[in-house]
């Protein structure tokens, strides 16, 4: 049958590689959101203080496991924050007992969060090449954060001054370039079929730089990196929907309360963790590669990470529109659910 005519599709269950979590009330809010839909998630670890220490990752995955609604089968792979005071012993031992899956590269200041992040690569080799020896993925945000690097460059920018060099150092570090956003990041991929892969959100395949500004400003879809060209978003669909197996699903879904987004000085981050699956299902179907739709979401980041792909498996069916909360309650307040400005046909039986 044609893609397009495809109104049932069962796959494994997903996992998401690149997920904010929060902490507190807000951990407890969204994580019952990801854990209907999704088996695992890499949990960032830009909290306040970041989790930087195995014991830090320890104390945060049993908050995690403490908030999972009952019965839930979620697990949580844990991040460790790299810092230039990061203990390459301490990295190693983590991963060794399976405390942490990958380390978390936040040159600082791109992002939330991220004040504690690296400034002076040279100052993280030993941690880098310890990983490299050990086999432990390194995830990446890449953004340069230099004040006179247009916002729409950081991405194009970062790989040629700041990836590149440290692959060339390290060649043997497994590399994730999370949340990509332009053509330049898909086509070095593309290119270096060495120990690289990347995640692609469910939002930068949906929105371009105009959702955010044309019109009047919308907050709700400003995240790091921010949305770029159209041309940009195309050549992400494109990665996404080809199979290729070093592009996989990382939904970056960021909560943040509609108080600290609708501000004068708004936080960056989409919440999306709620309507993901029926999101991609109408992206991949609109590309009429719903057939691939398994490949992004459940089988390439488990082949990258060296895990298994998970045994248990969804359905989604086509219907009538599905009536997806607007927000989610938090004791914080309200935290609003990504909106992909187009009716969501795909319902999703876990
Ligand atoms: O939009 C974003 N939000 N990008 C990030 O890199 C961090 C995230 C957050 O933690 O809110
Ligand atoms: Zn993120």
């Amino acid at each position: 049958m044609a893609a397009h005519k495809i109104s049932e599709l069962t796959i494994r269950r997903p996992d998401d590689w690149h997920l904010h979590l929060r902490d507190g009330a807000m951990l407890q809010a969204v994580l019952p959101e990801t854990a209907r839909h999704f088996d695992r998630a890499i949990v960032m670890p830009n909290l306040v203080p970041p989790v930087i220490t195995g014991a830090d990752a320890r104390a945060y995955r049993a908050r995690i496991e403490a908030a999972l609604p009952k019965g839930a089968a979620f697990k949580p792979l844990m991040t460790l924050y790299l810092t230039e005071d990061t203990d390459p012993d301490d990295v190693a031992a983590a991963f060794a007992d399976g405390t942490a899956t990958a380390v978390k590269l936040y040159p600082a200041g791109a992002t939330t969060n991220s004040a504690s992040g690296v400034q002076d690569f040279e100052k993280v080799r030993t941690v880098l090449d310890r990983m490299a020896e050990i086999g432990m993925p390194l995830c990446v945000h890449g953004e340069v954060t230099h004040s006179d690097v247009d916002i729409f460059d950081r991405e194009a920018v970062f790989i040629e001054k700041v990836l590149k060099p440290i692959r060339k150092k390290t060649p043997d570090l497994k590399i994730v370039m999370e949340h990509i956003t332009t053509q330049d990041a898909v086509d070095y991929v593309r290119d270096n079929h060495r120990n690289l892969a990347a995640t692609i959100t469910t939002h930068h395949l949906i929105i371009n730089r105009n959702h955010i500004l044309v019109g009047g400003i919308r907050p709700h879809y400003y995240c790091l990196p921010v949305a770029k060209r159209e041309r940009h978003r195309i050549a992400l669909v494109e990665a996404a929907v080809s199979g290729d197996k070093r592009f996989f699903l990382g939904t970056d879904s960021a909560p943040h309360t509609d108080a600290n987004k609708i501000q004068t000085c708004g936080c960056a981050g989409v919440f999306s963790a709620t309507n993901t699956m029926s999101c991609l299902a109408e992206v991949f179907a609109t590309a009429g590669k719903l057939k691939k739709l398994e490949a992004f979401t459940s089988l390439n980041g488990p082949l990258f990470y060296g895990l298994p792909p998970n045994s248990a498996t969804m359905t989604l069916r086509r219907g009538a529109p599905v009536d997806y909360p607007k927000q989610i309650e938090t004791e914080d307040g309200p935290v609003t659910v990504f909106n992909p400005g187009f009716p969501l046909h795909w319902h999703v039986d876990p």
